[in-house]
């Protein structure tokens, strides 16, 4: 097994605090600075600091991570966090609690930039009226200069902020949310990449509703309690190790039933085991941006990739009117059954409860041929390759990739661009403050068109 070698006399050990030059932001919620030509990872830092930071792993031979503990020269976005549970060793639920949310903003577009251009070789830039933020040092003076040009070729970075919730201070937004449970039984959420449960029963992102359900109560013996909330009816199911809904307390005790969300006009009913966006203006802010982006015309033929409860369906299922036709792929069974109930009324959609594998998405259609406009919304992973070249086979005129890891998304757009389409928009929104997430939704149109 290779083992690092170790340390030169000069850097410091792990614990052992060093003064650190904070460079630009890194994915993943620190940012990169350098001590004796290694990266070193820096959280609670903002680029453009000079900081006093204690190092935290040392592990690893070709970087290392730390925390500022100390800001010595502050940058002019840094704030006071407003979560007594966000610094150093403590919640690792929140990454960016210590930057303004403009300044967050500015951060997330960064990384996807960043992501665009070294995972998917696509050139792009923060756009001009979030750039630049803090003066943070970069190699590459080429792309700082794209940055700052309002008039530079590429895509245009920006990360727009969520309506709605508590004005623009990056609280109480989370309806839903897993909580892990501290050895007395009160919800917490783990330490930066530690197994440590830190109590948050007064999480300030999450949702007053989610926040009220489990204020003052005890979940001893359970390894995690997931709380799910309707802003819309009020309705909370509090579910420890997902089991049993317990929000009234006791087992089976609470009102029945799917979740009911309504997103512009329309009603979903979702179980609370069934994926839903987690912010509450995130299912419409997307779905703005999904139609946007595909312009799906009636008569079309649509395709939802990922459906989850049917959110991106339904409206497109509307857009193409029952002459056109919606199909949906979705594996995950407590999702394919909200999907159902929420579309009843839309027969012209239909939810194949399968794995998006290739083979699924060349048989989707059968004989018929191609799709018009197609959205997929992965997970975390992405799509990966065979998957989006089975779906560009199908020579959609339109495609919007829904993305939280704007590194997959990078990668998997790297092979879009190799299969004859092109990626001409990026758009990321704020759907997570305070936390290094951002949601981007790309669209690819083939080339030439
Ligand atoms: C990010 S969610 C998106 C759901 C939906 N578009 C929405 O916005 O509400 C991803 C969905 O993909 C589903 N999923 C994950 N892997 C899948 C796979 N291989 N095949 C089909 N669905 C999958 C999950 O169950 C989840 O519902």
């Amino acid at each position: 097994m290779p083992v690092d070698p170790p340390p030169p006399a000069s850097l410091p050990t792990e614990g052992e605090l060093v003064e650190l030059t904070v460079g630009q932001v890194a994915h993943g919620g620190s940012c990169v600075a350098r001590a004796d030509g290694r990266v070193v990872f820096v959280r609670h830092a903002l680029p453009g600091e000079r900081v006093r930071a204690r190092v935290t792993d040392r592990s690893h031979d070709r970087y290392w991570r730390a925390d500022a503990v100390e800001i010595l020269e502050a940058s002019p976005d840094r704030v006071a966090p407003p979560c007594p549970h966000a610094g150093p060793g403590l919640c690792g639920g929140c990454d960016w609690q210590h930057a303004s949310p403009p300044a967050q903003r500015r951060l997330k577009a960064q990384v996807v930039v960043d992501a665009l251009r070294r995972q998917g070789g696509l050139p792009a830039r923060v756009a001009a009226d979030d750039a630049p933020y803090g003066g943070a040092p970069r190699d590459d003076a080429a792309y700082d200069a794209a940055r700052d040009d309002k008039d530079a070729p590429g895509l245009a970075v920006s990360v727009e902020p969520l309506p709605g919730v508590g004005g623009d201070d990056g609280l109480g937004w989370r309806t839903r949310m897993r909580f892990a449970v501290t050895d007395a039984g009160e919800v917490g959420l783990r330490a930066y990449r530690s197994h440590r449960v830190v109590a948050t029963p007064d999480c300030r992102i999450a949702h007053p509703l989610v926040a009220g359900a489990v204020a003052g109560r005890r979940f001893p013996g359970a390894e995690a309690v997931e709380v799910a909330a309707s802003v819309r009816s009020g309705r909370v199911s509090v579910r420890p190790d997902g089991g049993q809904d317990v929000a009234d307390g006791h087992a089976g005790a609470s009102e029945e039933g799917p979740l009911v969300e309504r997103v512009h006009g329309r009603q979903f009913q979702v179980d609370a085991a069934a994926f839903w966006q987690v912010h509450p203006a995130a299912a419409r802010t997307l779905v703005d941006a999904v139609l946007a982006a595909l312009a799906p015309r009636a008569g079309d033929r649509a395709l939802d990739l990922y459906a989850g409860a049917g959110l991106f369906a339904a409206f497109l299922a509307e857009a193409v009117g029952p002459d056109g036709e919606v199909i949906a792929i979705e594996s995950d069974a407590a999702a394919v059954a909200s999907a159902a109930r929420s579309l009843a009324d839309l027969p012209w959609v239909s939810v194949r409860p399968v794995r998006v594998t290739a083979r699924t998405v060349r048989g989707c259609v059968g004989s018929a041929g191609g799709v018009d406009v197609a959205v997929l919304d992965p997970p975390r992973t992405g799509a990966g390759p065979d998957v989006l070249a089975a779906l560009l086979a199908l020579r959609p005129r339109a495609v919007a990739y829904v993305a939280c890891d704007p590194v997959a998304l990078a990668r998997d757009l790297a092979v879009a661009e190799g299969a004859g389409y092109l990626v001409d928009e990026v758009r990321g929104f704020d759907l997570f403050p305070m936390t290094a997430h951002v949601e981007c939704v790309a669209r690819l149109v083939p080339a030439g068109s």
